[in-house]
This record gives structure tokens, sequence and C-alpha cells, in this order.
């Protein structure tokens, strides 16, 4: 049965969360809300470092949080900023989305636009299934 994801609710706890994110050096406090198959709700808030390469996504405390739940994978996402205004992933966490939660992934548009799958937003994607087809050759 498919998870039935409450976008309202969700946006709610990604902003809740972005208030514990650890921004001094960019300013900008980030909250990720995720929803596994099944109900489960993960949190995560980025957190900056004085060696700024080191800083960690909030979309990773997410991942981090589903892995050590042993929950997965995730169905819906929203990313927010403080003030409760969804923001697009970066790059890079498009990629470790897309592996724990694959291209049908629903990522929040705010609540007057519908969500838009992961897909969209990386196509061409490479994922492990390149891998495994790689080593089967
Ligand atoms: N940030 C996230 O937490 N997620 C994203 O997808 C985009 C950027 C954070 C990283 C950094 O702490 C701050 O936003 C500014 O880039």
């Amino acid at each position: 049965m498919r998870t039935r994801i409450d976008w309202d609710s969700l946006r709610r706890q990604a902003q809740e969360v972005a208030a514990r994110a650890y921004a001094p050096y960019s300013g900008l406090a980030v909250g990720a809300a995720g929803v596994a198959e099944g109900g489960l709700v993960v949190t995560g808030c980025n957190v900056e470092n004085a060696s700024f390469g080191l800083t960690l996504c909030a979309e990773c405390g997410v991942v981090s949080a589903l892995r050590a739940a042993g929950a997965g994978p995730l169905v819906g996402l929203s990313v927010c900023t403080a003030d409760g205004r969804p923001l697009s992933p970066c790059g890079r966490c498009r990629q470790l989305l897309l592996e724990h939660g694959g291209p049908d992934l629903l990522l929040d548009q705010g609540s007057d636009a519908s969500p838009l799958a992961l897909s969209l937003l990386l196509p061409g994607a490479f994922d492990s299934g390149e891998l495994e087809r790689r080593r089967a050759q």
C-alpha cells in the first residue's frame, strides 16, 4: 500500500528542525523532514564547520537518521529554511537522495505547488544500476 504523505506536517517539521541548524558561517538554517515507506518521519538540519568544505547539508542528516532507524526508502521529503519556505536540494544531495529514495522520491514545492519527482531534478542520473550493468559486462 502507498504511504500517505502529509505535506503540511512534513513542511512544519522541516521548519522546526531548521531552528536547530548550526549555520554560523552562511547564516542559512536548513531543516529537512522525510517520510520513509511505512510512514516513519526522520529529520535533519545542516551542520557547518570552520573548514567550510566539511559542511553537512540537512539532507545528510535525514539519510543518516533513516539508516539509523533501520527504515527506508524515502518516499517524500521537505527541505525548508527557517521561514518555512522550501529549498531546492543541492546537486550532491540530489545524488544522495537518489540512492535512498529512488527517482520517484517526491520533493515538496510548498503549499501552493505539487511535489516534484527527484527524476525531474536529476535527469540522466548515475546510479547503482549503472555499476551493476558494467560489472555484468
Ligand atoms: N544546504 C543544505 O543544508 N541543503 C541543501 O540542499 C543546500 C544547502 C546548507 C549547506 C550550508 O550550510 C548552507 O545551506 C548554505 O549553503
